[in-house]
């Protein structure tokens, strides 16, 4: 990709009432732009890294045995009376009436759609167990949308949904999913806490949050100062401030992100909507439920909230949208042959398999190194004419600041090396 003929209207400064870092960088490296409070587009470079977090989502979930499908985001209301959730959820949900006089709802959640579902195709043990998921859009009237994508009303999730013919199946199911959960998080650079939590409007006993410690979280978290140690909040009243690891009285209280919640769900959904399968003895049994969400689009906010400095956004690999960005700063002329320089080492990169956007705008150097730092991709390969002259190339690695100058035929070698270490 070229610059000049791509899309990335970077600002200069954070436009006024942006509080959180992530807000402030995702609209300065033109990652978003907002539509309306609580609606966002995802603006090119946003839109890869968000393809990137779901692939990385899509990867674990297949890998755990979930099968992907994509439900509607338009749902009669109908469904959703037959559990009360209509009104569990009234204040949230976006609901209207259509052309034809139907009450419709935007789902905010989709347990009652993927329930009736199922309901339609499962009739026997033998059909079960099954995964279900999506990547899709969310519809929630947000009333204190903020921080740009972290609350939103219209926003990106990973919902995938268990079927078991008993206890032991969802444990095993849970299980599965917490480890595709951690996994995921792993890949993408983010420690999180996994929490024991509260299901709330989802319903069921048992439910899991995955946090991660950071300014703007809403929820909590407990951190030892001492140790490794982190936990649920509710270890600060249990243990008074003391270490349930280390044993020292050194914990304390860290605002945290909920990016995942899983819940075993049981038969709440199964036993309102008559979702029954015949057991083996020839009885009818409510099927037993889990739910499995992620905010696809919070997890991109909560990537630059944990990987970014003064300068600007510093990527994970797996969520970079470019793996590489080729700088160039030719002369008037270009007598030392930056432009075809630059034109040769992205056809090669490309081959190699590499995502390479190369920052050809007739810009200042100032303006270019700028919006390299605020954009953040792992690897920045400057071709400037004082270099060339030489027959060298810079390569800088954004996250350490290490900078190397190697020969042009090399750099492409170099290159590909030095990202394999990242
Ligand atoms: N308004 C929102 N904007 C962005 N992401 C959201 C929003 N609401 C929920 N999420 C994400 O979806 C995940 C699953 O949602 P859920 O647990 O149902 O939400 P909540 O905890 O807000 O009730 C959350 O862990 C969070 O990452
Ligand atoms: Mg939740
Ligand atoms: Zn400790």
């Amino acid at each position: 990709m070229y610059w000049s003929k791509y899309f990335i209207p970077t600002l200069k400064e954070a436009p006024a009432g942006t509080e959180a870092i992530s807000h402030q960088l995702l609209l300065r490296a033109g990652l978003v732009h907002m539509l309306t409070a609580g609606v966002y587009t995802y603006l090119p470079l946003g839109y890869r890294v968000l393809k990137n977090v779901e692939r990385v989502i899509r990867q674990e979930m297949n890998a755990a045995g979930a099968a992907e499908l994509f439900m509607p985001c338009l749902h009669p209301l109908e469904l959703w009376k037959q559990t009360g959730r209509d009104e569990v959820l009234k204040d949230v949900m976006i609901r209207f009436k259509d052309g034809r006089g139907r009450e419709m709802c935007l789902g905010p959640t989709h347990e009652e759609v993927v329930t009736d579902l199922v309901k339609n195709f499962v009739q026997s043990y033998r059909q079960l167990p099954v995964i279900l998921y999506q990547i899709q859009t969310k519809f929630r009237d947000e009333m204190r949308a903020r921080f740009g994508i972290v609350r939103a009303c219209e926003f990106i999730m990973k919902d995938a949904y268990s079927f078991d013919r008993d206890a032991a199946g969802l444990q095993k199911n849970y299980a599965r999913m917490e480890t595709a959960y951690r996994n995921i998080f792993k890949r993408l650079d983010l420690d999180v806490v996994v929490v024991a939590a509260d299901s709330g409007a989802m319903g069921g006993k048992v439910s899991h949050e995955f946090m991660v410690p950071a300014e703007i979280g809403e929820d909590a978290v407990a951190v030892c100062g001492s140790c490794a140690f982190r936990g649920g909040a509710s270890v600060l009243e249990t243990a008074g401030g003391v270490c349930p690891q280390c044993g020292q009285k050194n914990l304390a209280k860290s605002p945290a992100l909920e990016l995942g919640h899983i819940f075993q769900l049981g038969v709440k959904y199964s036993a309102a909507q008559q979702a029954l399968f015949l057991d083996e003895k020839g009885e009818r049994q409510p099927i037993i439920m889990g739910c499995y969400g992620i905010g696809v689009s919070r997890v991109v906010a909560a990537i630059i909230e944990k990987h970014h400095d003064e300068k600007g956004i510093i990527w994970p690999k797996a969520a970079a949208p470019f793996d590489v960005e080729i700088l160039t700063l030719p002369g008037p002329d270009d007598a030392e042959g930056v432009e075809p320089a630059a034109r040769e080492l992205y056809r090669a990169l490309t081959e190699w398999g590499m995502d390479v956007l190369v920052d050809d705008r007739p810009d200042s150097p100032g303006r270019k190194f700028n919006d390299a730092d605020l954009i953040g991709i792992p690897l920045r390969v400057t071709i400037g004419r004082k270099n060339m002259a030489q027959g060298q190339i810079e390569i800088k690695v954004r996250g350490t600041g290490a900078m190397v100058l190697v020969p042009q035929q090399e750099a492409g070698g170099r290159i590909k090396e030095m990202i394999a270490k990242l």
